[in-house]
């Protein structure tokens, strides 16, 4: 397995059930590896929303040429929202962050993201990050205090660019991403809340269409519509302010695992298991024979909008 060489000295821990983080071996994770190990998904590559992008661009028979596992990198991962989704749809994955996240639901690195080993991040198919979005947030720029944070996406993309791997960094609107695609919970029913986030890939995710956005839950008195909702069916927004319980927020965000706080960072895990789709069938059309004659073909068609 490619991570059994090249693991950083860094901690490496699992942060299953709530476990305490904790120094482990390279064989130790091996066997945190094998717990984790998700059930092959050849012949269930078809989300939901139809014929994906990807299928459009690289055909159908890609996924037959998929390997059971692909691995993902999910950098600046906190409790993990972001990483259930790309496991969802058939990736090992890995996560990494500068703090504790002892509810991380997969192998875990504490680790700074951008002093990682070139070679570590080479060791994987592909790599998400969410770089902290506070600079780049409405509300910074609102209070004129957005240079308090740093702002990490582009050495973040430096670094993806220079891994060679696909890539997906994920951020909040107003980010400086190239080229984003929004995606928003009215976008993956059952899923009940407004969470708008952008994400830059270097493949072709093109989102399900977006819906009107219908009344939100509030516990603000001051609102025209305070007392005529309900957390438990309207849809909700699930911020730092307090719009509604964690219960709520969970039940509408599909995450079961997370604190109010970590609730806040996170990202539906819905939307990278959409993405975490395209990404597969991405990766095997790459892997098929003569990709790079097809891919040409088809750029040179017009058909083929990204293309690394
Ligand atoms: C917005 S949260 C990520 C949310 C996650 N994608 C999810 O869906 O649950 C950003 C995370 O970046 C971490 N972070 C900040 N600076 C970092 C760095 N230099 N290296 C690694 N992680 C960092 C923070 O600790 C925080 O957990
Ligand atoms: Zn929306």
């Amino acid at each position: 397995m490619y991570i059994a060489e090249s693991l950083p000295s860094s901690a490496v821990a699992s942060g299953e059930q709530g476990a305490a983080t904790s120094q482990v071996s390279r064989k130790q994770l091996h066997t945190v590896w094998g717990r984790f190990a998700l059930n092959d998904c050849e012949g269930n590559a078809d989300h939901q929303f139809g014929r994906s992008v990807n299928s459009l661009f690289y055909g159908d028979n890609v996924t037959s040429a998929s390997p059971a596992k692909l691995s993902l990198l999910d950098l600046f991962c906190c409790a993990g929202g972001a990483g259930k989704g790309y496991s969802q749809s058939g990736f090992d994955v890995v996560g990494v962050d500068i703090r504790p996240q002892p509810r991380y639901p997969f192998p875990f690195v504490q680790a700074d993201a951008l002093s990682l080993d070139p070679e570590f991040i080479a060791s994987f198919d592909t790599v998400h990050a969410s770089p902290p979005c506070q600079s780049y947030s409405d509300l910074a720029k609102l209070n004129g205090n957005a240079d308090k944070w740093p702002r990490l996406i582009e050495p973040v993309r430096e670094m993806l660019i220079r891994s060679g791997l696909p890539y997906v960094i994920e951020n909040v609107e107003g980010a400086p991403l190239l080229n984003p695609v929004t995606l928003c919970g009215t976008m993956f029913p059952p899923l009940r809340v407004l969470r708008h986030r952008l994400f830059e890939a270097n493949f072709a995710i093109l989102p399900p269409p977006h819906k009107k956005h219908p009344r939100v839950h509030t516990h603000d008195r001051r609102k025209s519509h305070f007392g005529k909702t309900d957390e438990w069916t309207d849809y909700v927004q699930v911020t730092g302010g307090g719009n509604c319980t964690v219960a709520a927020a969970r039940e509408a965000m599909g995450i079961d695992w997370m604190t109010k706080g970590e609730i806040n960072e996170s990202i539906p895990p819905a939307y990278t298991e959409y993405i975490g789709w395209e990404l597969r069938r991405y990766i095997s059309f790459l892997r098929l024979p003569h990709a790079c004659d097809k891919a040409l073909a088809s750029r040179a068609a017009g058909i083929l909008p990204v293309l690394i």
